[in-house]
């Protein structure tokens, strides 16, 4: 099997959500959204990857295939929790009505229903036992709860007294998120829901955090940067409070872009082997990389850089995980280590009127924001997002670690105040700018 450094891609075809994210018996398991056939979306299944380091990514292949009548058509998004030693992975299971004759991986007429599901892994290796698939939340048949077709992305949890779930849904075409509850984690009743116009059309792979003060709410709404550009679609998250007896959410804070970026969706976090919070998300590819410098064939989709979700100074803050950022520690002739597709993390000042050039991407300081523009490196590319910018900072200068490889630049500014991800073509290695220092892994 094929190892990954630094970032987690696709092993070939495709690869969109992170799934199951979890340190688990010395391990981190990192699950994801995958379709094993071609390079596009399809019939989902769940691929596997683990590391012992966060950084050295090794794939173990398919995890969880699509074998039973109710999960036909996709093992779609959901998460892990380990209860008595054994590892399960809660999913959506999604049944087309009648396949299209077109094509297979579309529901003719938007036709389908998704229920939840579960398996139960002994060890974390083994997810072969299809007797251990179980069916855990039927199709919902009450509107007044939540969508039948589009409730889904379990993500589960253990408070004091039990287990909470929570699921994204809509509901006259407003997001909203559902929770259930269980003392066993298989045996799940409805409890309380939470809607918002702020939660889009529908709200995908929604994720509760707890912190020392309240909670942080991720999700991805569906619809939200409606600019006509691809990807209406962005994460989002928000400081909240959460009442888990009662399931009650609110937010205390409007909701904000968790990457800058607008590339980065459907994050999903867990807690790193210390006890902190730690998110990866999955980074969209405006087109098609082509081939792979080592000849590994098409692919699609890559996830993030881990990153610590840290509350400091009453605000939410993503800076990279500190063992990936100890990784790079062998001095860099700038960008020279691209050539041979190792990824450079450069570390900057820049104040107000200061840019770099990155092999074609550029960012400056302007206005107090970091703008950063990747149109050099599309080719004319209509219809997507190439230039993206943080707010305004405060103070006259910042502080950027930028870690670069050749298919995608992630900036984080005042460690984790701000962070702006770009998914990136064709980067050369020359570098202008007040870059201090880079390094390699
Ligand atoms: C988010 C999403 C999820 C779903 C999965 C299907 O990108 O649409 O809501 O479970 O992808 O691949």
């Amino acid at each position: 099997m094929t190892t990954d450094i630094v970032h987690l891609r696709a092993p070939g075809n495709w690869i969109n959500d992170p799934n199951g994210f979890i340190y688990y018996r010395g391990e981190y398991h990192l699950f994801y959204q995958y379709f094993p056939y071609a390079p596009r979306w399809g019939t989902m299944h769940w691929g596997h990857a683990v590391s012992r380091d966060l950084i050295h990514w090794e794939h173990l292949g398919v995890a969880l295939f699509p074998t039973k009548d109710y999960d036909r058509s996709g093992v779609f998004s959901g998460s892990a929790l380990e209860i008595d030693g054994k590892l399960r992975l809660y999913y959506s299971a999604v049944k087309y009505d009648r396949p299209n004759p077109e094509d297979i991986h579309v529901a003719e007429g938007d036709r389908f229903e998704t229920s939840q599901a579960m398996v139960i892994s002994p060890d974390g290796r083994q997810f072969d036992n299809w007797a251990d698939k179980r069916q855990i939340i039927p199709v919902l048949t009450d509107p007044a709860v939540g969508d039948r077709k589009d409730t889904r992305d379990p993500k589960v949890w253990r408070e004091k007294n039990g287990y909470r779930m929570i699921l994204g849904s809509t509901r006259d075409g407003a997001g909203r998120v559902l929770f259930f509850r269980s003392q066993d984690g298989e045996n799940w009743t409805y409890a309380n829901q939470y809607a918002s116009p702020e939660l889009g059309r529908v709200l995908e792979c929604p994720d509760l955090m707890k912190t020392e003060d309240g909670y942080i709410f991720v999700g991805s709404p569906m619809g939200v940067t409606a600019d006509g550009l691809s990807y209406a679609d962005q994460a989002m998250y928000a400081r909240a409070d959460f009442d888990p007896d009662a399931c009650a959410l609110s937010l205390r804070e409007p909701l904000s872009y968790l990457d800058w970026g607008l590339d980065l969706y459907a994050p999903q976090s867990t807690l790193d082997k210390n006890g902190r919070r730690v998110l990866v998300g999955w980074m969209r590819m405006p087109r098609p990389v082509e081939n792979w410098p080592d000849g590994r064939g098409p692919w699609n989709g890559m996830m993030s850089l881990p990153r610590l979700v840290q509350v400091r100074d009453g605000r939410v803050c993503f800076p990279v995980h500190p063992d990936v950022d100890a990784c790079f520690d062998k001095p860099a002739d700038g960008l020279a280590p691209l050539a041979e597709y190792k990824p450079v993390r450069l570390r900057a000042t820049l104040r107000e009127g200061d840019a770099l050039n990155m092999g074609g991407y550029r960012i400056r300081m302007a206005d107090g924001r970091i703008e950063a523009d990747r149109s050099a490196l599309f080719g004319g590319l209509q219809g997507c997002r190439l230039t993206a910018s943080t707010p305004a900072l405060e103070g006259d200068g910042c502080r950027l670690d930028i870690f670069v490889d050749p298919n995608l630049v992630e900036i984080f500014v005042n460690q984790g105040e701000y962070v702006l991800s770009h998914v990136v073509y064709g980067l050369g290695t020359q570098l202008e700018g007040p870059v201090e220092e880079a390094r390699t892994v």
